[in-house]
């Protein structure tokens, strides 16, 4: 079975149910990505829901008062994301524009780099496109050695938006849950079999593979 078949098995069995994976809201899952940023799923668990109470749309954020907007953001920290938020929710009302649905035009937005403007295309539009967070950056050096992993994540990505989108989700799953960056959970990886890391560990244990080729 090929590394994505097996990734996306293990995330149907194993994906925990977050609020921000059951809409395609382009506005609430640009919400949840700018306060995923720099923060675990945990808190922003907290603040996400008040967040969309507070600001439903991106309408009512962007006539909010920068006070009202930190308050909501108190604690969370890196409150440049909150005000780079508000800024890029009143550019779009100003503009009459939607929140734009290709990675190269997300990226012109206050706030969005390329991880953001990938995981809003994808998550919210179904684009196949590819994102690299720390969690997905830590998964593919470790299984594929690569290097560059915007290429390799570029690659990998399924071509049909569904698919990508679950493929997006689950290799952030799979950093989040189980190649952790402490302790890692090799044995219960879907993918140790694919993976470089596991496969160096083993020779350098093992006399027999102490010279490979
Ligand atoms: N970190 C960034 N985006 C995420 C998402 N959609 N699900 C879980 N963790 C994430």
């Amino acid at each position: 079975m090929s590394f994505t078949r097996k990734l996306l098995a293990w995330y149907k069995r194993n994906a925990r149910v977050l609020p921000w994976r059951q809409t395609r809201n382009p506005y609430a899952i640009l919400v949840s990505e700018f306060m995923l940023q720099q923060t675990q799923v945990s808190r922003v668990l907290e603040y996400f829901p008040r967040f969309m109470a507070r600001f439903p749309t991106i309408a009512s954020l962007a006539g909010a008062r920068p006070k009202a907007v930190m308050e909501q953001w108190d604690g969370l920290g890196y409150y440049a994301r909150a005000r780079n938020l508000h800024k890029l929710a009143k550019h779009v009302a100003e503009t009459g524009d939607r929140i734009p649905d290709d990675p190269e035009d997300l990226r012109t937005l206050p706030g969005v780099g390329r991880y953001t403007a990938g995981a809003v295309a994808c998550f919210a539009y179904e684009k196949p496109v590819p994102t690299v967070d720390t969690n997905v950056r830590r998964v593919l050096q470790r299984a594929f050695g690569s290097k560059d992993v915007w290429e390799l994540a570029e690659q990998l990505v399924p071509k049909q938006g569904e698919r990508a989108w679950r493929f997006n989700q689950a290799l952030m799953e799979l950093g989040a849950l189980v190649c952790t960056a402490r302790k890692p959970k090799c044995p219960e990886c879907p993918v140790r079999s694919d993976c470089l890391a596991v496969r160096k560990v083993v020779r350098i244990r093992s006399p027999r593979s102490a010279h490979p080729r």
